[in-house]
């Protein structure tokens, strides 16, 4: 087998967004660092914005005194029910509208209103044609790093022998031509994606591969800093958009730019009864605007009492050219698939309304909500015991993340993605610059380890398969597909998937611990036919441990702190008492245990954004 060894100062592992932007920035600061990408599919088209965008969804427009940095973290507070790190929002906040210019010198169309100001979607939501935006930021990744590998899946990460604290660097394998890759790295910088299937989709049978968030984001931005004894936030936190029912085509240029509205299958509206949200949640439902889950709450409430479907009027807005095309654009732009399924069905969508539905959960630290690593902010504004090193470092020294990878910072879309990509890179140049470290020697043993570890599935289908009783039934070996099938039905039944509505408690969620551990004992024995099964065994791996950190982050938590997302039946209120702070995981590879403690949350920008 052909192994590839590569040595890096920096080693930035996914090149989507954040991944990219840490590729330009880190080169900005370092002009003299070797700088690489690995990344698992190509960057030209990798990442949540491989199809295209139609809006950048986190823009202040500050130059033309629209927004400011503190308004910024009001609204992200007030939207994930008080729980977020101010400093890391407020980092991302003054950095983002430079960010999208530089996206827009690179050649990204941003729509302009009458005055020449961006064309703006909602308060903090700008309109582009955004088809191409990823080979655009792409380009300039490329022309910044010294190389880029792509059809590398990293796998493991790997620490200094001498050190357990310390990052060496990490290992994969190319998808196409299966040879191994180590990577010594005196930093490395986390930003793979986020993470879809952790739940069963809506989507089954023939549509089993189609969820809103990308089916190639799967769970590595958690399982390789959890792997590697990272401490994590915010697991507990899965984001349950409302999106168009089985195509997914997001909401939010529709309720912002078209002005469209929802109605109940009654025809009533039912999406800003504060008054009934406010005698369940208190102060919570007085945020503006409404939080995310809330939102969802209240279209929970009525699928509960059968009042669904839910409808989106698009029939009533689309009265001019100008705005039928507009609504078309916005899926055409990053969700082909819901123009597909209105042509499939013989939908036009300015005579015929949706459905919207509350979709399954994904596990995500870019949107609105926030899981992810817990790393050091800023050093002028973050308080002391959320700073111990360089910026958007993680527990583990040299080992940075950005993106859906870094946890507590949430509403950072793609926009804020790059934005962080680039801070983190700024920050693990100078990390390398101020460490003055050698690369740390990888003993050869470790390596043998790993490799083996990694090809394992091939050998497990390759002496296996000559067993094989009938069809894919095996007494030898389970396909990548019949263990994720398996981990979706238990998170789905026993974590708060869409078949319970969202709902689990205490007893259910150590029944699905129970049978988690189960599918876990099976992980080794996983068979892959070939180097697509292979990665697809990966993915699997990296799956069940983000899925292992959801359920124990929600078992911890004792109260129902996101309305909407999940509900603890046992602890169905907020509880500010106990609960207004982060858990904080961590898991020791040797002993297998996951410890966890409670961090506060400091409130850093003034006048509370959850309450009038
Ligand atoms: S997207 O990420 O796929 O574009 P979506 O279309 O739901 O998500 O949301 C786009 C933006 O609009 C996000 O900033 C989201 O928070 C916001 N948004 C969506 N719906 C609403 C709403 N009803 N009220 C306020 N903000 C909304």
């Amino acid at each position: 087998m052909q192994v590839h060894t590569v040595e890096s100062d920096i080693l930035i592992v996914g090149g989507g967004m954040a991944g990219c932007g840490a590729a330009y920035e880190a080169r900005t600061w370092g002009k003299d660092l070797k700088i690489v990408i690995a990344e698992k599919a190509n960057i030209d088209r990798s990442g949540a914005v491989a199809m295209g965008l139609s809006a950048i969804n986190t823009y202040l427009g500050m130059r033309w005194n629209q927004n400011t940095p503190e308004d910024f973290v009001r609204y992200v507070r007030g939207d994930l029910m008080g729980l977020v790190r101010e400093d890391l929002v407020y980092d991302v906040a003054r950095h983002v509208d430079s960010s999208v210019h530089l996206l827009e010198e690179w050649g990204l169309p941003i729509m302009k209103d009458a005055s020449g100001k961006y064309l703006r979607e909602g308060k903090w939501q700008i309109l582009i044609h955004g088809e191409s935006y990823k080979p655009i930021v792409a380009e300039a990744a490329k022309k910044a790093a010294s190389e880029v590998y792509n059809r590398i899946m990293i796998t493991h990460l790997i620490k200094d022998p001498k050190n357990s604290n310390r990052i060496a660097g990490a290992v994969g394998f190319n998808v196409r031509d299966g040879s191994f890759w180590v990577f010594k790295s005196k930093a490395v910088i986390l930003a793979s994606g986020g993470a879809t299937h952790i739940f069963r989709p809506r989507s089954v049978g023939e549509g089993w591969g189609r969820t809103w968030y990308s089916p190639w984001s799967t769970g590595s931005a958690y399982a390789l800093p959890i792997m590697a004894g990272a401490k994590m936030v915010q697991m507990e936190v899965r984001l349950v958009p409302t999106r168009f029912k089985d195509g997914y085509g997001p909401v939010g240029s529709w309720f912002l730019y078209l002005k469209s509205y929802a109605t109940n299958s009654n025809g009533e509206l039912y999406d800003n009864d504060r008054e009934k949200l406010r005698a369940k949640y208190g102060k919570y439902a007085d945020a503006k605007p409404m939080p995310t889950c809330l939102r969802n709450h209240l279209m929970i409430e009525e699928i509960k009492e059968g009042k669904n479907p839910i409808i989106m009027h698009t029939e009533k807005v689309l009265d001019t050219k100008e705005k039928e095309e507009a609504g078309w654009e916005d899926f055409l732009d990053m969700t082909v698939s819901q123009a597909m399924v209105w042509a499939s069905q013989n939908t036009d969508p300015k005579e015929k309304w949706s459905e919207l539905v509350p979709t399954e959960p994904y596990i995500m630290g870019s949107h609105a909500v926030n899981a992810g690593a817990w790393v050091s902010g800023p050093s002028d504004i973050a308080p002391e015991d959320y700073q111990w090193g360089w910026n958007r470092m993680t527990t583990i020294t040299g080992l940075f993340a950005a993106g859906d990878a870094a946890g507590g910072a949430a509403h950072k879309f793609s926009s804020g993605s790059f934005a962080e990509g680039r801070i983190a890179g700024k920050s693990a140049a100078k990390f390398v610059h101020e460490s003055k470290d050698r690369l740390p020697a990888i003993d050869d043993q470790t390596i043998e380890r790993l490799k083996g570890e990694v090809f394992q599935p091939l050998e497990n289908y390759e002496i296996g398969h000559t067993f094989i009783t009938k069809g894919t039934v095996s007494p030898y070996y389970l396909y990548p597909s019949q263990g994720l099938k398996r981990l979706e039905k238990i998170m789905d039944e026993y974590a708060g998937g869409v078949s319970t509505l969202y709902t689990t408690n205490k007893v259910n969620m150590n029944r699905g611990l129970e049978l988690l551990s189960m599918l876990k004992e099976d992980l080794p024995l996983l068979g892959a036919e070939d180097l697509h099964q292979l990665q697809r065994a990966w993915e699997l791996n990296h799956r069940v441990l983000t899925a292992e950190a959801v359920l124990r982050h929600t078992m911890f938590r004792e109260e129902t702190r996101w309305p909407g997302y999940y509900y603890r039946s046992d602890f169905p209120s907020i509880d500010d008492k106990n609960w207004n702070v982060f858990v904080l995981s961590q898991f020791d590879a040797d002993s297998r245990l996951w410890s966890f403690e409670k961090a506060p949350v400091h409130v850093l920008v003034g006048n509370e954004g959850v309450a009038p």
